[in-house]
């Protein structure tokens, strides 16, 4: 398929920003550098354009107080550099202006964003959409987006062929976005889990939203206190995957406890076809001559996380070294495309990336 070029044209980097939601000063600051340092007239008209169209798509659900925000704030920063401002921009700030702010502030926070992956290939684009809340700390921060998911979910779309037919199983999942990465580059089946039941119900909600079904995607309640063994080692997974879920020093314990579970499951010996390599669940009648014996890896976590507290970071460290597990900063060697360009706000400098394996005798 042909790729066409428009991919990160201004319109299209600006229209990703808006729908992402991205914070209005950041949303500016890009609309700055793509009017070459200036908010001018033709800036404002494709602002202009993409919050009209928007707003008359009727499948998107804009925020009317984002909306008003980032119009307001385009009027002054225009006016404030001698710029002549669009007459549409008035216009449209003044009718978005008389639509009341929801009284109620809890469904104010919940917002809906598009995150749009964008690779050099226009077609390869990939556009989740998610519903989450403005309150970090909402659903026991499962509820809020986090930049460890961002950076995780580019590796993942980065090196597709990781993880494509691989079975996936996620710690501390929040809004669900890496399971959606990994359905996308075709895992074979993704176990999404969280130790909050408002962030599993808002997850389940995502994976509808990005039409996904619960036999490849489900989603499961699973706090690090009380996971049982046979609850974390059922599915045999290749890949253990976690963003941003080291932070609370209170669950270190428990957290480097699941992760040891998960990565110490013993390699596994499954029998194969000797012609075509598939996996065979083996019957008491079948030919052993036909069939070989082989080794499956063990699993291998990746976590991304940004380092908020050294001394949180520090003692997760510490409790992994006396569980066995070998913790590796792998982040320059797996750094990934920047599929997320016009996302000035997201500093991936600041998140790191680990490979965690179980140190076997
Ligand atoms: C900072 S959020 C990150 C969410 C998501 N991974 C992301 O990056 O957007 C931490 C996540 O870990 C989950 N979590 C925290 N403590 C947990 C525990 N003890 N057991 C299970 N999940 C926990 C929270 O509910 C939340 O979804």
């Amino acid at each position: 398929m042909a790729c066409e070029s428009d991919a990160q044209s201004p319109s299209y980097m600006l229209e990703a920003a808006f729908r992402a939601m991205e914070p209005v000063s950041s949303f500016i600051s890009l609309a700055r550098q793509t009017g070459g340092g200036s908010l001018t007239e033709e800036i404002q008209s494709i602002i202009l354009n993409i919050v009209i169209e928007t707003s008359m798509q009727s499948g998107i659900r804009c925020n009317h107080t984002y909306v008003k925000n980032l119009l307001k704030k385009v009027i002054v920063a225009a006016e404030s550099n001698y710029n002549i401002v669009v007459e549409g921009l008035y216009e449209q700030f003044a009718n978005i202006a008389l639509v009341q702010d929801n009284v109620n502030s809890d469904d104010n926070n919940k917002i809906f964003k598009m995150i749009s992956f964008l690779f050099p290939c226009y077609a390869m684009n990939l556009h989740v959409h998610l519903h989450c809340s403005l309150n970090m700390l909402e659903g026991d921060t499962g509820c809020a987006l986090w930049p460890s998911s961002l950076l995780l979910s580019e590796v993942i779309l980065s090196y597709p062929k990781l993880f494509k037919d691989k079975v996936c199983f996620e710690v501390g999942s929040g809004v669900g976005l890496v399971g959606i990465a990994l359905a996308h580059v075709g895992a074979s089946k993704i176990i999404l889990t969280d130790g909050d039941t408002s962030s599993i119900k808002n997850m389940k909600y995502n994976l509808e939203l990005n039409h996904l079904n619960s036999e490849k995607v489900s989603c499961k309640y699973l706090p690090w206190e009380s996971a049982s063994e046979s609850e974390l080692t059922y599915c045999n997974p290749d890949f253990l995957l976690g963003a941003d879920i080291i932070y609370d020093p209170k669950c270190l314990p428990h957290l480097v406890r699941v992760l040891c579970i998960l990565l110490k499951q013993k390699k596994q010996f499954v029998f194969k076809s000797a012609d075509t390599h598939q996996e065979i669940a083996l019957q008491c009648d079948d030919r052993k001559e036909d069939l070989v014996l082989e080794e499956l890896d063990a699993p291998v976590a990746y976590i991304a996380n940004v380092i908020r507290n050294k001394e949180t970071f520090d003692n997760f460290l510490l409790l992994a070294e006396e569980a066995q597990l070998s913790v590796m900063d792998i982040t320059e060697k797996r750094r990934p495309m920047n599929l997320l360009p016009y996302m000035l706000s997201f500093d991936r400098k600041s998140v790191r990336l680990l490979r965690v394996l179980y140190k076997s005798e």
